[in-house]
Parts: structure tokens; C-alpha cells; sequence
């Protein structure tokens, strides 16, 4: 039997892999997860009810009680108030455990899928066929993302934008459950001098590769 067509999409913030994992969604007509929402609705949900972000049980609690029908209308969800929330609770395993079965339901869909995220080609989906690990310097990332919040009205300097950058990083490679790492058999994508276009070009032959190996 042919293994699901699935790509895992991983990188840190801003580097063009949720552009890149939706386009590449559409392109295949594959459904598409963006698994930062749950860890982002997670994070937002601990707060609203007057939780503390730094409380693994309060955290694990919003994520078991999590509806994930909600995340696609929320724009609070993409704050950045929300990823530095998120970015806090997603270092509690018992909040990754939570939210572990619906994330590899989605991602073992007969006909395939596109998920996004920190640990899909290492934790969600360590056998999917294609992987890609989509980067750029921080700088680059915190430029784009600074522009993306102004736009919206959402208003913060370039030097806090960077250093909120840098300081997720750090917390998203450093954490022992789950940690961003680039998976063994990924592929590197720098998106640094590259739009919209360009990645999203690359991206497809890097796909399109993966499914000549495996036959897809
Ligand atoms: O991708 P996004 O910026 O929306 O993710 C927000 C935060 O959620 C990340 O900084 C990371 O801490 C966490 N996350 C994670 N694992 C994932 C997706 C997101 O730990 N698969």
C-alpha cells in the first residue's frame, strides 16, 4: 500500500512556512493544519480565564478542553501577544500530549495532508514522505513579521519585533519536550532572499522530488 501524502512543514516564526504549507495545501488539494492555532488558542484560552501562562496545569487543562472547530475564525489567535503566549504553554508536555491525537489524526487522512508547525517531521508525522524545514535569518523574519502586525495596526518597533524573534527561538529549539529542530531527512529552505513566489517555487520542487522517491 502507498504511504498518505503527507508534508510536514516545520520552522521557526516567520519564515514563510505557513505561506508556504498553504500554498503547497492548495496546490495538491490536500487538507491543511496550521498546528501553531492550537498552541496559540491554548496560550490565549489560559489567560482568559485568568490563569498564569507559567502553570503546566492550568496550561494542560485549556489544551485537553480545546475545541479545535473555533481556530479558524479567531484573529486574536494571530497576536503577537497570542505566539508569545503560545510559545510559553507549548513548553509543557502535558500540553503537547494533549493536543498529540488530534494533530496525527489529522496528518493520517487516507488521502494526505499539509501540517505546519515546530515538530511535525520530528513528533506528528516522523514518517511522512515529504518534509521540508523552512527558514531565514532573524533579522529577515522579524522585518516581515514587524511589517505584517503594522499593517493590522498592531503596533511594535522593529528592535522589540526582533527580540521577541530571537527570544522564541530560543525557547522553541532550547525546550526539552519537542524542541524546533530540523528533522534528519528534511529539506532546508533559506526563504531570506526570497518572496512569496520564490518559495513557494522552490517548496513545490522540493515536493515534487519527494514524491519521485516515493512514488506518490
Ligand atoms: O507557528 P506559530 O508562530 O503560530 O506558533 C506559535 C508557537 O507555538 C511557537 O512559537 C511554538 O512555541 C508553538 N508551537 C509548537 N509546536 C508546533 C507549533 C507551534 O511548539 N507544532
Amino acid at each position: 500500500m502507498t504511504q498518505p501524502f503527507v508534508i510536514a512543514v516545520d520552522g521557526p516564526a516567520a519564515s514563510g512556512k505557513g505561506t508556504v504549507a498553504s500554498r503547497l495545501a492548495a496546490h495538491y488539494g490536500l487538507p491543511f493544519l496550521d498546528t501553531g492555532l492550537l498552541y496559540r488558542a491554548v496560550g490565549i484560552d489560559v489567560l482568559s480565564g485568568g490563569g498564569d501562562l507559567g502553570d503546566p496545569v492550568a496550561a494542560e487543562a485549556a489544551a485537553r478542553a480545546l475545541e479545535p472547530g473555533r481556530l479558524s475564525d479567531d484573529a486574536a489567535l494571530t497576536s503577537g501577544h497570542a505566539g508569545e503566549a503560545a510559545s510559553r504553554v507549548a513548553g509543557f508536555p502535558g500540553v503537547r500530549a494533549a493536543l498529540l491525537d488530534l494533530q496525527q489524526a489529522f496528518a493520517r487522512q487516507p488521502g494526505g495532508a499539509v501540517l505546519d508547525g515546530r515538530d511535525i517531521g520530528t513528533v506528528i508525522a516522523p514518517d511522512a514522505p515529504a518534509k521540508l524545514f523552512v527558514t531565514a535569518t532573524p533579522e529577515t523574519r522579524a522585518r516581515r513579521r514587524w511589517r505584517q502586525l503594522n499593517e493590522r495596526g498592531d503596533l511594535i518597533t522593529y528592535e522589540a519585533m526582533l527580540s521577541d524573534i530571537l527570544r522564541r527561538d530560543e525557547r522553541d529549539a532550547g525546550r526539552g519536550s519537542a524542541p524546533m529542530i530540523q528533522a534528519a531527512d528534511a529539506v532546508l529552505l533559506d526563504t531570506t532572499e526570497m518572496d512569496i513566489e520564490a518559495a513557494f517555487d522552490a517548496a513545490r520542487r522540493i515536493v515534487e522530488a519527494a514524491r519521485a522517491k516515493h512514488g506518490l
